[in-house]
């Protein structure tokens, strides 16, 4: 199983970023975990340029999502909202609509930010589009708040209770992506 991770964050050190680090390694030896860092890459949303071929960081995005058996989203909040960058990228993942990457795709979110609150309302944006896209949004939640407080120095996780969150959350992921399997084995079959 292959699971792709995308931060929201674009900058070195993120906290989100770190979060993915993080939940990489509470995966199992049966799954590859990925961190997705072209991002950056992916140019504003433009339906004229929304053509076969797309744009090469368009086309990188959609087949890094196309191969993996789930995808794992760390978002800051920025403005109470989602990044930019990263809703522009799912804008250009949700396209053509009807075999969109993301359809069917089991997602979770989890999100940190400077604040109390986590990335709570980025979080819950995020999964709104993604849910619009027709992407499996898991029902797991991991909200770090303080997140300077919750990293050291080298930005691994020193939080426990949060990584026991995240756990569930890396686990709540890998079922939903196990069950997809077994119902694409079925049909198969
Ligand atoms: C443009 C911008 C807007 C922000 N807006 C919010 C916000 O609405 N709520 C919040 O809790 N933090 C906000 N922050 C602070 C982010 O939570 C903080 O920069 C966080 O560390 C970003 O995540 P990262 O460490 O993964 O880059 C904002 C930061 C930026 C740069």
């Amino acid at each position: 199983m292959k699971v792709l991770g995308i931060s929201g964050s674009l900058r070195q050190g993120s906290h989100n970023t770190n979060l993915l680090h993080a939940a990489g390694e509470l995966f199992g030896d049966d799954v590859e975990f990925e961190l997705w860092q072209r991002l950056k890459a992916v140019p504003p949303y433009d339906e004229d340029d929304d053509v076969d071929p797309a744009p090469t960081a368009v086309a990188e995005l959609r087949d890094a999502i196309a191969g993996a058996d789930a995808v794992l989203f760390a978002t800051p909040e920025y403005n109470s909202s989602v990044p930019g960058q990263l809703k522009n990228g799912l804008d250009w993942a949700s396209r053509p609509i009807a075999t969109s990457v993301l359809r069917n795709k089991p997602v979770a979110v989890v999100g940190a930010s400077t604040g109390a609150f986590g990335a709570v309302w980025a979080q819950a944006e995020l999964r709104k589009a993604l849910s619009t896209i027709g992407a499996r949004v898991v029902e797991g939640e991991v909200a770090v708040g303080h997140a300077p407080t919750r990293f050291d120095e080298n930005g691994r996780l020193i939080d426990e209770d949060i990584r026991e969150q995240l756990e569930e959350v890396v686990q709540l992921l890998v079922d939903a992506a196990t069950a997809r399997q077994a119902a694409g084995a079925q049909v198969a079959a």
